[in-house]
């Protein structure tokens, strides 16, 4: 029988890119460098759009205190980056590049004149280089041909001319995807903007933003992935993880949009590039404001509804296309602050709670009392809407508070087809009832 020669067997071998990156961190970690450098090297010989590779090589290069060949893979990496749609990994490239003591200034204009409001290359169906999907399947590196004293210098050549070669892409798209929420600002003022901003490349567990801290930035995520998990008050242990964001995502919005603490804990997995916009970058936007706020409040309005939906028990018993569905039957209100209604009128829809917070207050000033607090994830008026009654209490809104209100007829409709969501709404309805029946002192 045939038996592949060692040499043969090592090319039919195939791995995943995710296999072949992780392999490489390990020789990083472990200083065996020429080693990380070959694998790099051999992923960007099939895939030299892998720019995140790229900008690695860029890094060891830097670690090895080789600063003249860093240079032009940290150029061809924003380069790349801008033309190809990726802006916020540029700003990375050319934080890299400002750290080597490069001017950078024209580069940040190129972006801001590229990427700015009327921006020609900008639109709506514009494209965006993906990074090469994790699970895509390469050979393996063959071994190394210099012998152990050259093996660096050798790598090295190798990884560099592949990591700040341009020349592999002959066309770039002629439409680029908006810069989320930025494109919306003129030339002068994201030219300021991204000047401000800060750029953080983190490792794996690092924790970007806490929950309960106040919040003074947003980010997007320039590459790898984030995490965004939050702890319920009280329930120290429980941790619910409410999504994993990755390149070209934003966070941190919520905080500023409602001047409240940060309503989740965001953490790195693996690996990731952020760039941070704080007080400094907002204040360069300052007059262009409107603009940036209408855009952030978008964002925070649908993480807002989710985070709602995935803690209210009345979603629970439908899979999630049977939650969008229910969902699509509730319209998104803004209460102002002050009386939704009083005692004796009629309720006319279920409200469950976005942000904010309501009160259930029973008894007539001067003696009224807030029997309840109603706040995210949580509803009211079921009690009314269940008995067909009106309103047994006065509910009133602390603040401005978003909430979706259903119709009392869906309702209706929904206890008598799903028996999970009348259990939980009869078992709400009669532990409130304990509570506004109990005696006012
Ligand atoms: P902030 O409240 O400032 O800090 C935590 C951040 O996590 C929050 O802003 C949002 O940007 C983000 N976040 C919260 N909920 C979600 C969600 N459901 N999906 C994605 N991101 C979220």
């Amino acid at each position: 029988m045939a038996v592949d020669s060692p040499a043969a067997a090592w090319h039919h071998h195939r791995v995943r890119l995710d296999e072949l990156r992780t392999l490489a961190l390990r020789h990083l970690a472990a200083s065996e460098y020429a080693a990380a450098l070959r694998i790099h090297a051999h992923i960007l010989a099939a895939l030299p759009q892998d720019l995140d590779g790229r900008m690695r090589v860029g890094d060891i290069c830097v670690r090895l205190g080789q600063l003249d060949l860093a240079r032009p893979v940290y150029a061809a990496v924003a380069y790349l980056d801008v033309q190809t749609g990726r802006p916020a990994h540029a700003l990375v490239a050319l934080a890299a590049l400002r750290d080597l003591g490069e001017q950078v200034e024209p580069l940040l204009e190129a972006i801001a004149r590229l990427y700015a409001v009327g921006s020609p290359r900008i639109g709506r169906v514009g494209a965006r280089l993906s990074p090469p999907a994790p699970e895509r399947e390469l050979g393996l590196p063959a071994p190394p041909r210099a012998r152990a004293g050259g093996e660096l210098a050798e790598a090295l050549r190798a990884a560099v001319s592949r990591a700040a070669e341009t020349a592999s892409f002959r066309q770039f798209p002629a439409q680029l995807q908006p810069l989320p929420l930025l494109s919306e600002l003129t030339e002068a003022a994201l030219h300021r903007v991204l000047q401000a901003a800060t750029v953080h490349r983190l490792t794996h567990g690092a924790q970007v933003v806490r929950q309960g801290d106040p919040g003074k930035s947003f980010y997007f995520v320039a590459a790898g992935e984030v995490r965004v998990v939050r702890r319920e008050p009280g329930g120290a242990a429980v941790e619910t993880e409410l999504a994993r964001l990755y390149e070209g995502a934003l966070f941190g919005e919520m905080a500023l949009i409602q001047a409240e603490p940060r309503s989740a804990s965001v953490e790195v997995v693996g690996a990731a590039d952020l760039v941070a916009f704080g007080a400094g970058a907002i204040r360069a936007a300052a007059d262009e404001l409107p603009a940036l706020a209408a855009a952030l409040a978008r964002y925070t309005r649908e993480r807002l509804v989710r985070n709602a939906v995935a803690a209210s028990p009345l979603f629970a018993p439908f899979s999630p296309a049977e939650r969008l569905e229910l969902l699509g039957r509730f319209t998104l209100c803004e209460l102002p602050a002050g009386v939704v209604h009083r005692r004796g009128e009629p309720v006319e829809a279920l409200l469950l709670v976005v942000a904010g917070e309501l009160s259930v207050v029973r008894g007539e000033p001067p003696f009224d009392e807030v029997a309840a607090r109603v706040g995210p994830g949580e509803c009211v008026g079921e009690a009314e809407l269940l008995a067909e009654q009106p309103a047994t209490t006065t509910l009133r809104a602390e603040r401005p508070t978003l909430a979706l209100s259903l119709s009392a007829d869906y309702l209706r409709r929904l206890v008598l087809t799903v028996p999970e969501v009348r259990a939980f709404l009869e078992s709400q309805a009669s532990r409130r009832l304990l509570l506004i029946e109990e005696p006012l002192i």
